[in-house]
């Protein structure tokens, strides 16, 4: 297979949490590597200095007064960021760029959960980003009970949000692929390695 076209794509792979994102990540660019093209991965929100502590107010549960507002604005800031300082130079290096969840997660999480509004997300975000969407988007579909029992751990301020919030934040992403372009569901309750197949067909299956 002629891989070139990877050179300079930019791919996201997002979905609730819990859908095992950053497994498929990993294993998306390692095979990416595998190809022979230079990959770069970055986290959204997060990876640059300035990114990484918003990530952090974002994310502490001490914050539990914030507003849907404020948490939307918080995400575009740290995206921006990360766009400006690693993205676009990596893209503009011919390197494949692997994104672990970016402006579909606003959409699903303040956009449809938070009630915000996924129009007004996307109005705010033709305004505000140098790149609205990427090449290809990967959507990791997990029910909230399979997603809540993979997260035996200390939960985050969001993944604290509960149960009604996740099953809002998964229906935002279902309908999200049906409206945009370039979107693909991939079921990611099966074992690990069916969902990473299931990945790369739909990464490939666009070119
Ligand atoms: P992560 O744990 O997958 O890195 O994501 C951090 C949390 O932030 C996760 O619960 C999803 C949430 N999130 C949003 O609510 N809106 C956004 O725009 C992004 C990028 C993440």
């Amino acid at each position: 297979m002629d891989t070139k076209w990877l050179q300079g794509r930019l791919i996201v792979l997002d979905g609730p949490d819990g859908c095992g994102k950053s497994t498929q990540v990993k294993m998306l660019c390692a095979w990416i590597a595998r190809q022979g093209v230079e990959v770069r991965t970055f986290r959204d929100p997060g990876d640059t200095r300035i990114g990484e502590q918003v990530r952090e107010i974002l994310l502490s549960p001490a914050h539990e007064a914030m507003g849907t507002m404020t948490e939307f604005l918080l995400y575009m800031a740290s995206r921006a960021q990360l766009w400006s300082e690693k993205i676009a130079p990596a893209l503009a290096q011919g390197c494949c760029v692997v994104l672990d969840r970016w402006l579909s997660s606003t959409c699903a999480y303040q956009g449809h959960a938070g009630g915000f509004g996924v129009d007004r997300v996307l109005r705010v975000a033709q305004d505000t980003l140098e790149r609205v969407w990427p090449d290809v988007t990967i959507i990791l579909d997990v029910d909230t009970d399979t997603a809540a029992q993979r997260m035996d751990r200390e939960l985050d301020r969001m993944e604290l949000k509960g149960q009604a919030y996740h099953q809002k934040v998964r229906q935002g992403f279902l309908n999200l692929a049906q409206t945009q372009d370039r979107f693909v569901v991939v079921d990611a309750t099966q074992p690990i390695d069916g969902v990473h197949k299931a990945v790369i067909q739909g990464v490939t299956g666009f070119y």
